[in-house]
């Protein structure tokens, strides 16, 4: 059955999804049903089928150079027993990697429920499934059940979602202290395959979209938001950056 999650999540549209049995809302036994916006919805069918895909591309091949330049920003800043959020978690690699080299907790929150279903199930495989929560469903709309974090992560997410300063903003006000992400650099070549993409997606009838959000503007709302650079390094196609508090929050 479906429901709200009881304990701080309840009465908020999170999903919970248990292994190998997503819980299916609403009519035509669509997951997806009865979630968020149309475009939210799109994104979490799209990402749902490619979810195991993600799951035996990173057993296989490990981190991309993006992610392995994330994990060094943040090793840099500081993990050391923090509690992690990370927003587009996909199949949980990356913060049960942080979780295992020393950070304390994690929630991690998708639209695509079968990601989190691999998230859970890779928890379990790996012993961490008492140091993780997953959510399922927009961060937009469940933020405000989102328990505060000292580390939060956006890591590919903000290209998959039209309003990058809702999605900025309501992930800096759960963030403590360390705020880390990646995101599309705003280059010709980028531009054109996200046509490409868009114009293959309205093919195949779906309304998920990539985007390429002004990487300036991300940045003046993260700095604007109290937060200062610490590193930042690139691909031809990914930035990374790391932020900090320059007053870090108090823990509560
Ligand atoms: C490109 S995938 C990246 C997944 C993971 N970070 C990785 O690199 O393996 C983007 C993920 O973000 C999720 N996502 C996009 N917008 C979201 C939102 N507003 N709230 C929660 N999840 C979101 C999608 O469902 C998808 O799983």
């Amino acid at each position: 059955m479906i429901g709200a999650t009881r304990g701080p999540f309840s009465g908020t549209r999170a999903w919970r999804v248990r292994r190998g049995s997503i819980s299916r809302p609403g009519p035509y036994n669509d997951p997806m049903a009865g979630c968020c916006s149309l475009h939210a919805r799109s994104t979490g069918r799209c990402f749902s089928r490619f979810a195991r895909r993600y799951r035996r591309r990173f057993e296989r091949r490990g981190f991309e150079t993006s992610q392995r330049q994330l994990v060094a920003g943040l090793e840099q800043a500081g993990l050391r027993g923090a509690t992690l959020l990370e927003i587009g978690a996909g199949v949980g690699y990356l913060h049960q990697t942080l979780l295992e080299r020393g950070a304390g907790s994690a929630m991690g929150v998708d639209l695509a429920p079968e990601m989190i279903v691999q998230a859970e199930d890779r928890a379990r495989a790996r012993g961490l499934a008492v140091r993780t929560r997953y959510l399922c469903g927009d961060f937009l709309e469940l933020a405000d059940a989102v328990p505060e974090a000292d580390v939060t992560i956006l890591d590919k997410v903000i290209c998959c979602y039209p309003d990058a300063d809702g999605l900025v903003r309501a992930s800096l006000a759960r963030t403590r202290r360390v705020y880390a992400l990646t995101y599309p650099r705003d280059r010709g070549f980028v531009r054109f395959a996200v046509a490409a993409a868009s114009l293959a997606l309205r093919l195949v009838r779906s309304d998920f979209r990539f985007y390429v959000h002004d990487p300036a503007r991300i940045e003046q709302w993260i700095t604007g938001a109290g937060f200062v650079k610490r590193y930042e390094n690139r691909t031809p196609v990914w930035l990374t950056q790391v932020f900090e508090r320059a007053i870090p929050a108090a823990a509560g």
